[in-house]
């Protein structure tokens, strides 16, 4: 039997952080035997909000670099950068003549912006962004879709772009399905939203060593713990909420222990987390390391995801616009 297929797609908004990585990728490389699995470094989507064209493409080769390292090996998976597949676009307008304006502009996503900055601040493409995302997923008829909570929304709309058209066209594509990750929330270092790049809040996950340690020693922790000999709680501890994503069962229920009982300081805490996510990021970071020394290798083998994305792509949109009655004989 073959296997099902699942799609996901990457934003290229730099280096990725812990946030990033326990939150999707480590998911996304467990699902790398029991699927064949597409994902997509999503750089048309990158440029329906205002961005440094100077920049993007090093963005993108940092998403791509971050990401293989990561786990989303190009021997185990397909990972290709959008723009290299120019038939997303042209399914997208296949898509864009099926769907209702209306449908468009309830997206939660396009309403937050718009009141943000002004209709005449926000591209077209911004509306446009979720028939993009459906032609990402419909292109490759993929079974299933693994995302975060907060893309749900443009999953259901997936599948009523595909309902839709088959209502119209014929039967055709298929509903994916949302698979919502069990990705973990990983909070700021402040502790108060989630860890994200915009609030210079993170750790990013190639980060040296040192630079971790910096960041994490004069991070806030129990506020109850003003001297070392009062008791916390370490539920209330940010420095816990991480612990928890990378130490071991036995060890943490000894910090808890320490951290109840003022076994424990803050510092000798936080030193054993830092060992801890030491032990998981710095095989990612060496593998980051040799995939710079190997740029063709990562060009090749992204042009060769594209290649073989293209070959499925353009039988799809042959077969859409076919159904919708375009590119036949005159
Ligand atoms: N909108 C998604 C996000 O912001 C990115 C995305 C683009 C995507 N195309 C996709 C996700 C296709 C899943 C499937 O995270
Ligand atoms: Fe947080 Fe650890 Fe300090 Fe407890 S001992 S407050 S868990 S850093």
């Amino acid at each position: 039997m073959s296997k099902k297929r699942i799609l996901s797609g990457i934003q290229p908004s730099g280096t990725i952080h812990l946030g990033n990585y326990f939150g999707a990728i480590e998911n996304w490389v467990k699902l790398l035997d029991e699927y064949e699995c597409f994902f997509s470094i999503v750089d048309y989507h990158a440029i329906t909000a205002p961005y440094d064209a100077a920049l993007l493409p090093g963005r993108i080769r940092e998403a791509a670099l971050d990401n293989m390292a990561a786990g989303l090996d190009p021997e185990r998976c397909t990972l290709f950068v959008q723009s290299h597949v120019p038939e997303h676009t042209e399914l997208c307008w296949l898509l864009n003549c099926a769907t209702p304006l209306g449908e468009l502009f309830r997206m939660t996503q396009f309403k937050d912006k718009r009141q943000q900055h002004g209709w005449e601040n926000i591209s077209a493409g911004l509306l446009n962004y979720p028939i993009l995302q459906a032609a990402d997923i419909l292109i490759y008829r993929a079974d299933a879709v693994p995302v975060g909570e907060d893309q749900a929304q443009h999953l259901e709309f997936t599948r009523e772009v595909a309902r839709r058209f088959n209502t119209k066209f014929g039967q055709y594509f298929a509903e994916p399905k949302t698979i919502i990750g069990r990705g973990k929330r990983v909070m700021g270092l402040d502790g108060v939203g989630k860890m994200s790049k915009s609030m210079n809040n993170f750790i990013g996950l190639t980060e040296p060593a040192e630079a971790v340690w910096e960041k994490l020693r004069p991070a806030k922790t129990d506020e109850a713990r003003q001297r070392r000999s009062d008791p916390g709680d370490p539920f209330k501890c940010n420095i816990y909420s991480y612990h928890e994503l990378v130490t071991g069962d036995e060890q943490l229920a000894e910090i808890r222990q320490g951290c109840t009982t003022a076994g424990i300081g803050c510092i000798d805490c936080k030193k054993i987390l830092a060992a801890n996510l030491e032990k998981v990021v710095a095989p990612i970071r060496e593998r980051r390391a040799e995939l710079e020394k190997k740029p063709e290798y990562v060009r090749d083998s992204l042009m060769a995801a594209a290649e073989k994305c293209r070959a499925i792509a353009r039988k799809t949109v042959d077969e859409t616009k076919s159904l919708m009655g375009l590119g036949g004989q005159i």
